[in-house]
């Protein structure tokens, strides 16, 4: 389970910046607006343990900028209750079987003003640790029930039942937390359709078997046509089983998922819906990820002025106590400190690296065991090597435009976004050859990427990496071709408007 990153504990000054709300639901004049309800567990800047939290915040907003009516559900965390903008109360629900009574509340995403609805259910969700975790990275034993009820809640908002005035033509539901969602609104007669997102296999939120009917689902559901898991409760697979249709995030992640090993258990059944499963590439927040434009930077640069990129290397150099060397290639990392992330992998290859004149960055939050690791790799390297241990968003922006290269080496990645970020802040990545890192970076024009699992596979891109750099212009120019890549939202929000108007056109309800 993951570690939580509090957008409280962040130390950069910028993050404290009043909200800024630029609404952006637009009023369509002829046909009235698709309306979707996007169900989530985490949406920066409210809560966020990795990609899926950026994922919210930036697909709805980009879905409203096309002319959707697209509305987040989110549970009420203590963060996002302190938050969110304009909240206030909507309903009472009180039939929901197993927990007492839950106040809905309405306001607006921060930033973008996108519309939120928050289930208010505190003994549930206002917690002194993360979303999934407590303080000491536990996770909590009730957390069945905590997203059974924000999947319940996805459900009776999207049927007849809802107290609201306001229902979707479709429900957008993503990851485990959500799974139980289609479930729910399949025993409920499908009363609209329900899109499952995978944002990562590795997350498949298992449980007693016991808990099935306990948390409202027919005890026959409980097969292996359903929600039965090698004898365990998957919400997961409740979600892809009973699903109207599947996307993951990336074209390639969406092939690899229907074998073993990255269908992690699951590629049978994911192999028998390949008609009903999409990959579709994320895309990045170009404004907040912008290097001419963002706040955290000790200064700007773009494409056509590049002597900023400079002065962020020597600034971040001596910030980390680096030794200020502009010709060694610094390279950064920005991570959860996973087995997914291949991060043993970067520290089996540090000391060659120093040894053939790099520098090394890494920033990053995770299993104790690579946390120490990555530590005592920076203690051998005073001067060469950095390790922070933490989550700083300020800093990650930093070591994004001050690196010259970036390290993913992950085993597996759904779509992965740093190595997105790395293109457009010129920064070029050194990708394994999987998911959305080999849908996103080409080998020798914007990047390096290497098809051998390994720590050697690493270090071959890596050493192909050196050499480039020995060839200035050659480096520029791939710098550059990062640079001028487009990874906005627009083309991937109008994939997904496509899928759920084909959806809701054949659901023939
Ligand atoms: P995943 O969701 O698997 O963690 P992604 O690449 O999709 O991977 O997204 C990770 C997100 O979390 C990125 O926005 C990245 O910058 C951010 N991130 C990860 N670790 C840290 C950290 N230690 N400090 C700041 N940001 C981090
Ligand atoms: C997951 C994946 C990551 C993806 C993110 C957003 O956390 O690990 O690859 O980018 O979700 O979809």
């Amino acid at each position: 389970m993951r570690e939580w990153y509090s957008p409280h504990n962040r130390s950069d000054a910028n993050d404290n910046r009043p909200p800024m709300p630029r609404p952006r639901v637009r009023a369509t004049r002829h046909a009235p607006a698709m309306k979707v309800l996007f169900a989530t567990p985490e949406a920066r800047p409210l809560v966020k343990t990795g990609g899926l939290a950026d994922v919210s915040a930036a697909l709805p907003a980009a879905l409203c900028a096309i002319g959707l009516d697209c509305r987040l559900l989110l549970p009420g965390y203590s963060a996002v209750l302190a938050g969110a903008l304009d909240l206030q109360e909507r309903a009472w629900l009180y039939d929901l079987p197993g927990f007492g009574a839950v106040r809905l509340l309405q306001g607006r995403m921060p930033d973008s003003g996108v519309p939120l609805y928050v289930i208010d259910y505190p003994y549930h969700y206002q917690r002194e640790g993360g979303p999934y975790q407590d303080a000491h990275g536990r996770d909590y034993p009730d957390n069945a029930w905590r997203f059974a009820l924000l999947s319940r809640i996805a459900a009776l908002l999207s049927s007849p039942a809802s107290p609201l005035d306001w229902r979707p033509d479709l429900l957008h539901c993503n990851d485990w937390q959500t799974g139980l969602a289609p479930a729910y609104l399949h025993f409920a007669g499908r009363p609209v359709p329900a899109l499952m997102t995978v944002h990562n296999l590795a997350y498949q939120g298992i449980f007693p078997p016991d808990l099935v009917t306990a948390l409202g689902l027919p005890a026959e559901s409980f097969s292996i046509d359903g929600v039965e898991y090698y004898g365990n409760f998957s919400f997961l697979k409740a979600g892809l089983y009973y699903a109207d249709w599947i996307s993951t995030v990336s074209p390639s992640y969406a092939e690899e998922i229907q074998r073993a090993p990255l269908g992690m258990g699951l590629e049978g059944l994911l192999a028998g819906r390949r008609e009903r499963l999409t990959g579709i590439l994320n895309g990045i927040d170009t404004a907040d990820w912008n290097p001419s434009s963002d706040l955290h930077l000790p200064c700007s640069y773009s494409a056509r002025a590049l002597t900023g990129k400079r002065r962020c290397k020597l600034a971040l150099q001596q910030d980390l106590n680096l030794d200020p060397l502009p010709q060694a290639p610094l390279a950064g990392v920005i991570s959860r400190l996973t087995y997914q992330k291949g991060i043993d992998w970067i520290l089996a290859v540090a000391d060659r690296w120093v040894a053939a004149g790099g520098q090394l960055v890494i920033l990053g939050k995770g299993e104790a065991h690579l946390e120490a690791d990555c530590q005592a790799v920076a203690a051998r390297h005073p001067g060469r090597i950095a390790a922070i241990v933490g989550y700083d968003e300020g800093l990650s922006h930093r070591v994004e435009a001050g690196a010259d290269l970036f390290l993913m080496p992950s085993r597996f990645e759904p779509c992965g976004l740093n190595q997105m970020y790395s293109q457009r802040y010129g920064t070029v990545p050194v990708v394994h050859a999987v998911g959305g890192l080999k849908d996103t970076v080409e080998d020798g024009v914007t990047g390096f990427v290497f098809l051998e699992p390994s720590a050697e596979g690493l270090w071959q891109a890596m050493e192909r990496a050196l050499a480039l750099w020995g060839d200035p212009d050659s480096w520029r120019r791939m710098m550059l071709a990062g640079m001028h890549k487009d990874f906005s939202w627009e083309a991937s929000a109008q994939r997904y408007a496509w899928l759920y108007r084909m959806l809701v056109l054949t659901s023939g309800r």
